[in-house]
């Protein structure tokens, strides 16, 4: 996949369109974590540090479900990017309108509007071609960073890109330089470790890794239902009967391709599924009958250690257990520890890894931790994110 980049682009004294994900979370109106905001910082700074240019930046807020909801506006969004950025930026009163219009028209170099939430608009979700002809009036030039939302076909994260000439950021240029060559070419040893809830959610992942990777590491609740088609007890354990078959077939196509997969061998149960449930450790692979497993035992976090010694590439996704609860977060600490402890290339994507990586500091030593939740996922199953494809270079 190759893309256009904004330095392919001709930036001098044009106003420049930019789109971002910049939908972080917010308490009492205050961002609690500007990841989002500081990975789109670079591409932004070098925008404005191109003669003459003035920049128009659009993004989503939450889920407003195309009404002017005023607890989705961008407004404490803007303040934390104006802090971040070091020059003012200021939020424009809507997305579309006369009013914005001036606000975009007037705009001079150097200068930079943040336009209201864009799903303040049902069009902006339907791709709605006259919402996106619009937005791209605003601009003589489309740079789309906004890899958190390229799994969405948005107006302002595919539909503009046909309207105007249009680049890749550097965080999507980023991200797709880390995660593609885990579909195509990994280094090898390739380990994967998926953990998570349901193997619904992530029996595609699973199924896309598997034709790359040597290894594949299951954790989480959905290791529970691999566990039963294998024939071990479960006890009270997470458990989707309807996907047995889903499961068993997995497990036979990887043996058939020689993925090694590994499953936890010990745990850390509770008699019930409660924040303040008491940890009980179970030291085999079988759980007794009034038990549900809510973490990975101590062994089994050794065993993902030991596989991630000699590996070259190692792609992370979904946490080890019920991470929330303290008691049952250690699988998932251990996890990201080893991770930052590997010599290979790491990376990891999905919120609650991602999540996890940054609650234990340990950000710093992965090699690259994506931005992208459902994004990130989606990439990794195999799948064509519209809003990245918009960026393609045809040759
Ligand atoms: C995210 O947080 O994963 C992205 O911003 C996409 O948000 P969405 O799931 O509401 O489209």
């Amino acid at each position: 996949m190759v893309l256009n980049t904004v330095r392919d682009a001709d930036l001098t004294n044009k106003r420049v369109l930019i789109r971002v994900d910049f939908n972080v979370p917010l308490k009492d109106g205050v961002v609690k974590d500007a990841t989002r905001i500081i990975a789109a910082l670079p591409t932004i700074n070098y925008i404005l540090d191109r003669p003459g240019t003035s920049l128009v930046v659009m993004s989503h807020f939450g889920r407003p479900k195309g009404q002017k909801n005023p607890e989705f506006s961008m407004i404490p969004v803007g303040k934390k990017f104006q802090e971040l950025l070091k020059r003012p930026v200021k939020v424009a009163s809507d997305v579309i309108g006369p009013d914005v219009k001036n606000e975009v028209m007037s705009l001079k170099a150097g200068e930079v509007l943040l336009l209201e939430n864009c799903r303040f608009y049902p069009q902006e979700e339907a791709n709605d071609s006259d919402f996106a002809k619009e937005l791209a009036s605003y601009g003589d030039v489309y740079v789309n960073d906004a890899f958190g939302t390229a799994h969405r076909a948005h107006a302002s994260t595919e539909g503009v890109a046909h309207f105007l000439p249009a680049y890749a950021g550097f965080l999507i240029e980023k991200e797709v330089k880390f995660m593609a060559p885990l579909l195509e070419n990994p280094e090898k040893p390739f380990v994967a470790i998926i953990g998570g809830a349901k193997v619904s959610s992530k029996i595609t992942v699973l199924e896309s890794l598997a034709k790359t990777c040597n290894t594949i590491i299951i954790g989480g609740g959905m290791a529970y239902t691999f566990l039963k088609v294998l024939g071990h007890k479960i006890g009270k354990s997470l458990v989707e009967e309807d996907f047995f078959g889903t499961a068993e077939s997995f497990l036979k196509t990887a043996k058939e391709k020689g993925v090694r997969v590994i499953l936890p061998v010990d745990h850390v149960c509770a008699s019930s599924f409660d924040e303040s449930a008491k940890p009980v450790s179970v030291n085999s692979v079988d759980i007794p009958d009034d038990l549900m497993g809510m973490d990975i035992g101590p062994e089994t976090a050794k065993l993902i250690a030991e596989v991630l010694t000699d590996a070259k590439s190692v792609v992370w996704n979904g946490p080890m257990g019920v991470f929330e609860f303290s008691q049952f977060a250690k699988g998932t600490e251990d996890v990201a520890k080893a991770l930052a402890s590997s010599k290979a290339v790491t990376v990891v994507g999905g919120g609650d890894s991602v999540a996890a990586v940054n609650k234990f500091g340990l950000a710093d030593n992965i090699s690259h931790v994506s931005t992208g939740g459902g994004a990130s996922l989606e990439f990794l199953e195999g799948k064509v994110l519209p809003g990245i494809k918009a960026l393609e270079k045809v040759r």
